[in-house]
């Protein structure tokens, strides 16, 4: 069986940024507030005309320049998202259209806040059972078109962004381990009820804000260091290392909190966690692929190191993956 390593990364952002101050003239909050219980100080904020795949586009883009490939050599694109274009066809197909990448197969991963890590998780499976050599792995969000800006306990948590990640066959190991779970009985503390086929869109729909992402925070808090640590604990069992030999840890970015108890409960020093959720907020999918991008070129995390990835999301999924970088 062939190894899976990653190629390139890349990621990108819209421009637009909502600070804390903005909420502040918005809604009845303060920069105090939502610093203190969640760490988040802004987040970007896609323009009216910019849906996920472009995003998705964008952060492909350089990910394949970084890689330094073609769209026409990527086997397949699988793209992680909670706000896909359309609830049909396939933001995947969508952003294959929009790279040229005539011979890949396409298709979205629907796992919440775990999206990237799922389908990364597929994308190994894939290659190592010989379906494709070379696969585009994309966590793509625009969860500012499903926020409730009058929802103060939602709003002011999530933000846009993607991230991409080429991954290929290899004879060396990259990806040394990676495991999923899910809670289905968790799904209603974490979701958008209308749209789909249980409450189909209707002007009452609409007027009930059934469009709109919901949470109950504190339940989906808890879960989250549960799973977050009891993942990471399993991937990195099944790498056959021990936590002590990690050189980085990238949580999803979803609270500060969230990632100092999943930190303190695997007994990682600080300087051993990345976050930058301080200047994204929570991107859900997009969160550990923007991280990683971000602790590549900005140094955190060197060739040979040791990173584990983990998530938690909306389902409830989780996941973990452990990668020699
Ligand atoms: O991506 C995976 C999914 N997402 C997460 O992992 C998020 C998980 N949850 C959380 O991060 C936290 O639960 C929140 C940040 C959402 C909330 O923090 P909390 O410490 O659990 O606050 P709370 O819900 O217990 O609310 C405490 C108080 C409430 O007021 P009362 O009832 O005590 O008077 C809220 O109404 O804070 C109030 N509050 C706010 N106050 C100012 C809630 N949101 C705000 C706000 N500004 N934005």
């Amino acid at each position: 069986m062939s190894f899976v390593k990653f190629l390139g990364i890349g990621s990108a952002a819209p421009e637009k940024v909502l600070s804390n101050f903005d909420f502040e003239k918005m809604i009845d909050t303060s920069d105090e507030w939502i610093r203190s219980r969640t760490g988040i100080s802004e987040r970007r904020i896609a323009e009216p005309d910019v849906a996920s795949s472009d995003l998705a586009y964008e952060a492909s883009i350089k990910a394949l320049e970084d890689a330094s490939i073609g769209p026409e050599d990527i086997d397949g694109i699988i793209v992680g998202t909670i706000t896909p274009d359309f609830i049909f066809p396939s933001t995947a197909c969508v952003l294959q259209s929009l790279l040229g990448a005539k011979n890949a197969f396409a298709f979205d991963v629907l796992a919440g806040c775990s999206g990237f890590i799922y389908a990364l998780h597929v994308a190994k499976g894939l290659i190592q059972g010989g379906s494709a050599k070379k696969l585009l792995v994309i966590g793509a969000e625009t969860l500012s078109k499903i926020m409730n800006y009058e929802d103060r306990t939602t709003c002011i948590l999530f933000g846009d962004g993607a991230g991409a990640a080429v991954i290929t066959a290899s004879e060396t190991p990259g990806i040394l381990s990676s495991c999923l779970g899910a809670n289905g009985d968790g799904w209603e503390y974490l979701y958008m009820p209308g749209g789909g086929s249980r409450m189909p869109t209707s002007e009452e729909s609409v007027k009930n804000g059934s469009h709109f992402l919901q949470m109950q925070g504190k339940e989906v808090f808890k879960e989250a260091v549960k799973a977050l640590q009891s993942s990471s604990l399993e991937a990195i069992k099944q790498a056959g290392i021990t936590p002590d030999q990690i050189d980085l840890l990238i949580p999803h970015q979803a609270n500060y909190r969230i990632i100092e108890a999943v930190r303190k409960r695997l007994e990682l020093p600080e300087e051993k966690v990345f976050s930058n959720l301080d200047r994204y907020g929570n991107t859900s999918s997009a969160s550990v692929p923007i991280a990683l991008d971000e602790a590549v070129k900005s140094g955190r995390l060197k060739k040979g190191d040791i990173v584990v990835f983990s998530a938690f999301g909306a389902g409830f999924t989780w996941g973990a993956s452990v990668v020699r970088w």
